[in-house]
């Protein structure tokens, strides 16, 4: 078939059969631009999912109905920022990019309240925050909010949809970016749409994975994951009133959608352009690794999932062009890079460097970090890493068997004493952690913690001992030093920028207590902000030693839109890298070149190929001058050169 004159014939056909009267003059020629832009693509994708089902053109017809109207619906406003961003769609490049992830209860209450803190965020330099699912969703355990029952509606603890566009309108009018999760492998067996298949519908049971019995689901069973085998075994539960049992990855309350189905497809393309029309700027895409599911593979990373993914972004083109798409693929780190084009995800987390961050602070060692990073650190140029310290998740050890086997790593039992380490059972370890998910069979597990716990801070401050508290944090800005410049947008999880600690308090509350993951989704009090600011608090050294750090980044367009290089000193505590800024228009030739002890003892490195010109360690603001062949680190020191 060739498919770009089948393409052509089909959209020809569309228009002229399809009623867009709805459609302003305006709004109809920008459609039909764009569907003429994006339209080939789109209809190769899923022509190629569903192009053998019998009304694969009524639900190709139906698409264009709701991309049609929600390009309607959308704000002049928001109509305008698309324009000024197809001129810079490289955005979330910049040096000025600084990320935040949180709560909006834990943060500040509710969404009215939000936009009181609005001065925060902006005397922290965020651009960008994003705000954890704040839809509407079961009462108790909802998976922190990862069960939606309804796209459309906020939580009502946290106020309405009104107060979410004001909150976008007055963020976007500070220059912030909203980022809102688009959790779209599941909705909560509240949905409407469940609601329906619970009472028998069988149009709305084929929106969900459900079996009559279980001879189907031990089939799929014998090669999936168990996400969650704290809470359930396996990936199904029965639904005691459509008498059926249903696909459940993760909390037996949170129903995987059936995309084979293109009714799905499309009602979630409607759900999805509500939440852009809001008004945020990027969608973070929920456990997107599992949306297709294929017999005999273990239902992650699919081809499919790839072809509907690249689909909702040219929905995403033809309707609100200036949202992107950020990938959370926690996952293989080949897959993980598999998700990020320009035409799928334009930004992606980085758990790869997340999980060898802490694993070089573990170990002090950092050839596994470096190894790894410069086989997969590498992505198109039009995309960008969000790269993070911890996030509200566990930490799990997802970095690649065979880089780890070619170190002579063995890979089953390091990531064993990882997870001692960062639980504190390792004899020595600095940190406190909290294991989760536990499998009681393999006895595997992640860990959890905020990241002062993690980095040392919660045990050093229990031993009151003066020397465990400074590399404590030390080694939290060491950290942050590395998300802020290697390249990408650097995401810090609220409370890490003030060195908070984990809260135990979730042991004692009913629908959190299974999880641990609550240990370090904290609540932020105005008397931490203010003992943040106390010159003699510890907490003092971290948020004005990242802030000092934050106002660095935003000075230099090296920390932006450049290259990084990988490089390796011959010592195997140091991770060092290279930013390369080719020069153009408004923006100077730059060269930045990092080196950070990741040991609390000095180490010394050998620099004669880097020094030909003098250097400005903008950290410390030291000069380094050409020819300097032999450097001297301290414990934890991070430097960042910058060609003069
Ligand atoms: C994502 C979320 C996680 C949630 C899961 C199911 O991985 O980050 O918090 O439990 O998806 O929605
Ligand atoms: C697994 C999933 C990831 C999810 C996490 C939640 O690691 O791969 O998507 O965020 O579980 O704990």
């Amino acid at each position: 078939m060739d498919i770009s004159y089948e393409s052509s014939k089909t959209l020809n056909r569309l228009l002229q059969t399809t009623d867009l009267t709805h459609m302003s003059k305006t709004d109809y020629a920008t459609f039909t631009e764009r569907l003429g832009n994006n339209f080939p693509d789109l209809f190769e994708l899923l022509h190629a999912v569903y192009g053998t089902q019998y009304d694969f053109h009524f639900h190709l017809q139906q698409l264009i109905i709701i991309l049609s109207k929600g390009l309607s619906d959308r704000k002049a406003a928001l109509k305008k920022k698309d324009k000024q961003r197809l001129k810079n769609p490289r955005w979330y490049s910049d040096e000025n990019m600084l990320g935040m992830a949180c709560y909006v209860d834990l943060f500040a209450g509710d969404l009215q309240a939000l936009q009181e803190k609005i001065p925060y965020l902006e005397s922290l330099g965020v651009t960008y925050i994003h705000l954890m699912p704040l839809y509407k969703s079961p009462e108790g355990d909802s998976d922190g909010g990862y069960a939606v029952s309804d796209y459309r509606a906020v939580n009502p603890k946290l106020g309405n949809m009104k107060d979410l566009r004001a909150l976008a309108s007055a963020l976007s009018a500070k220059g912030i970016n909203l980022v809102l999760d688009f959790v779209f492998n599941h909705t909560s067996d509240e949905h409407q749409w469940a609601e329906y298949a619970k009472s028998g519908d069988k149009e709305f049971q084929n929106y969900y994975w459900m079996f009559d019995n279980k001879d189907i689901p031990n089939q799929y069973e014998q090669n999936l994951r168990e996400i969650f085998p704290q809470v359930r075994r396996g990936n199904f539960t029965f639904n005691n009133d459509a008498q059926k049992w249903v696909w459940t990855t993760f909390n037996s309350f949170q129903w995987d959608l059936n995309y084979s189905n293109p009714a799905v497809f499309n009602a979630i393309t409607d759900e999805m352009l509500f939440l852009a029309n809001v008004g945020c700027d990027a969608l973070r895409l929920d456990a997107l690794a599992f949306i297709w599911k294929e017999m005999g593979t273990n239902c992650e990373n699919q081809p499919k999932a790839h072809a509907l993914i690249q689909a909702f972004n040219r929905c995403l083109k033809i309707v609100s062009p200036s949202v992107v798409f950020k990938s959370e693929a926690i996952v293989h780190p080949d897959e993980v890079l598999k998700y990020i084009d320009k035409d799928e995800c334009e930004l992606s987390y980085n758990p790869l460097l997340m999980a060898l961050i802490w694993n070089s602070l573990a170990t002090r060692k950092t050839k596994l970090l470096t190894r790894s990073m410069q086989k997969s650190f590498s992505i198109p140029s039009e995309c960008e890493w969000v790269n993070y310290a911890r996030c509200h998740d566990d930490i799990g050890w997802t970095f690649d068997d065979d880089v780890a086997s070619s170190l002579g790593i063995n890979s089953h039992d390091h990531r064993h004493f990882l997870n001692q380490f960062y639980t504190g059972r390792f004899e020595g370890s600095f940190a406190k952690g909290v294991a989760f998910a536990e499998n009681p069979v393999t006895g595997d597990c992640r860990v959890c913690g905020s990241l002062a716990s993690l980095a040392g801070l919660e045990k050093a401050l229990e031993e009151n001992d003066h020397q465990l508290i400074d590399n404590a944090i030390k080694r939290i800005l060491l950290i942050h030093s590395i998300i802020l410049s290697i390249g990408g947008v650097p995401l810090l999880y609220s409370g890490d920028e003030l060195g908070l600690l984990n809260d135990y308090s979730y042991e004692s509350v009913k629908s959190q207590a299974h999880d641990g993951r609550w240990v370090h989704r904290i609540g932020i009090d105005d008397k931490d902000i203010i003992l943040s600011e106390d010159p003699s608090s510890h907490f003092y050294k971290i948020s004005s030693g990242l802030a000092h750090m934050i106002n660095l980044r935003k000075q230099y367009p090296v920390f932006g839109e450049a290259l990084t290089e990988i490089i390796e000193l011959g010592n195997e505590h140091v991770f060092a890298y290279k930013r390369i800024l080719a020069g153009h228009a408004n923006k100077p030739d730059s060269r930045l070149f990092v080196v950070c002890n990741f040991s609390e003892e000095k180490q010394s490195i050998d620099t004669s190929r880097f020094f030909h010109t003098t250097c400005t360690d903008l950290i410390s603001n030291e000069t380094i001058q050409s020819g300097t062949k032999q450097m001297l680190l301290k414990p934890y020191q991070v430097l960042w050169l910058l060609r003069n």
